[in-house]
């Protein structure tokens, strides 16, 4: 299940995406959490000392190594340096499970021991790092966006990634790419002008969307987000004291988190578990076809000089059962999951 976490700058995305993250690690649910947030900081929400998480390795900064291992055998895909982050996968491409050893998630994952649990952590890295090395038309989420279009997640697997609400996710089409979006608003006119422009633009891609209150302090606030969001106001979460005693660097805990926080948390889970009933692999894979052409044709195909609608392959449709690379070069004649065009 891929959850994304977007809102306003300091509404709490990362406060509330650590807290699911450690939800479902206490529950023994395999969670791997993705920081692509410009501001990097799921991993001192997750426990890590500054000087660890300023050390993890930086997807970002791996794009090329990255591109190579996804690309595989893929004849539509003339080179590595020809993969821009909305290339879709196609017969041939490697393809990415979250619990099968794979050089992305060797070469860039962390465990991170969480109550009692573990979860497998991924950074996209700061600006100045992916700058190195790395053709600019690549933004820093872009590595994240390969990897998730690369991903054939099950029911019971997370993927939990922290990002913005920005115009750069709508441009490449990352917001598409989620089971359920999480939007997290404080109960102001501003935490909640980003849910209707959020809205705005799923809209018309039948994303899952719902609004998470953060720093809800009384039934007003409830009201105000109830009188704005309506229906897609899922839950909310107060001050919560365990939080800011993790920020003093005094954590508490797990099961200090308190009763209504803990319920809130279940309540994430629940609408992200029932997402799965309405995932359409299909309308995912045109989505990301349509995300790639309109990519290509406004500044992909000039900065490649390559005709990148040519590395989509019509035939390919991502799902659980769809094969990678290995099973592709086993039976070379046969795409994976293979569906009439
Ligand atoms: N429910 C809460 N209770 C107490 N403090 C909170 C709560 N939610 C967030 N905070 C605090 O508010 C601040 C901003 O939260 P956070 O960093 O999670 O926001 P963000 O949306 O990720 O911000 P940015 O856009 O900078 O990444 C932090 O200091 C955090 O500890
Ligand atoms: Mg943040």
């Amino acid at each position: 299940m891929k959850i994304a976490f977007v809102g306003k700058g300091g509404s709490g995305k990362t406060t509330l995406s650590s807290l699911f993250i450690r939800y479902l690690a206490a529950r023994r649910i395999p969670v791997t959490a993705v920081d692509a947030d410009i501001n990097q900081h799921l991993g001192v929400a997750l426990g890590l000392a500054e000087e660890e998480a300023a050390a993890l390795p930086a997807l970002g900064a791996r794009l090329p190594a990255i591109k190579r291992y996804l690309r595989g055998d893929n004849p539509r895909i003339l080179s590595p340096e020809s993969m821009i982050k909305t290339t879709p996968p196609g017969a041939g491409s490697r393809l990415l499970r979250l619990g099968e050893g794979n050089p992305v998630f060797g070469d860039c994952g962390r465990e991170v021991a969480l109550e009692g649990g573990t979860a497998r952590l991924l950074v996209t890295g700061g600006f100045a790092e992916e700058d190195l090395g790395v053709a600019c038309y690549h933004s820093k989420t872009g590595a994240v966006e390969l990897c998730l279009n690369h991903l054939v997640d099950g029911r019971d697997e997370y993927v939990v990634v922290d990002m913005t609400a920005g115009s750069d996710s709508f441009a490449s089409g990352m917001f598409t790419r989620f089971d359920m979006t999480f939007l997290v608003a404080e109960p102001t006119r501003k935490g909640v002008s980003v849910y209707r422009q959020y809205k705005e633009y799923a809209r018309d891609f039948g994303i899952g969307l719902r609004v998470v209150g953060n720093k809800v302090q009384g039934a007003e606030d409830v009201e105000f987000l109830r009188a704005e969001a309506g229906e897609d106001l899922l839950t909310t979460f107060g001050d919560s004291d365990w939080v800011r005693a993790l920020e003093r660097g005094r954590p508490r805990p797990w099961g200090e988190l308190g009763a209504a926080a803990g319920r809130a948390l279940g309540t994430l889970y629940e609408a992200a578990d029932a997402a799965y009933a309405r995932r359409d692999w299909e309308r995912y894979t045109q989505q990301m076809v349509h995300f790639h052409l309109r990519n290509a044709a406004s500044w992909g195909n000039e900065r490649t000089g390559v005709d990148l609608a040519a590395q989509v392959d019509p035939a390919f449709v991502l799902s659980e059962s769809a094969g990678g690379a290995a099973g592709a070069g086993a039976e070379p004649d046969r795409a994976p999951s293979a569906q009439p065009a």
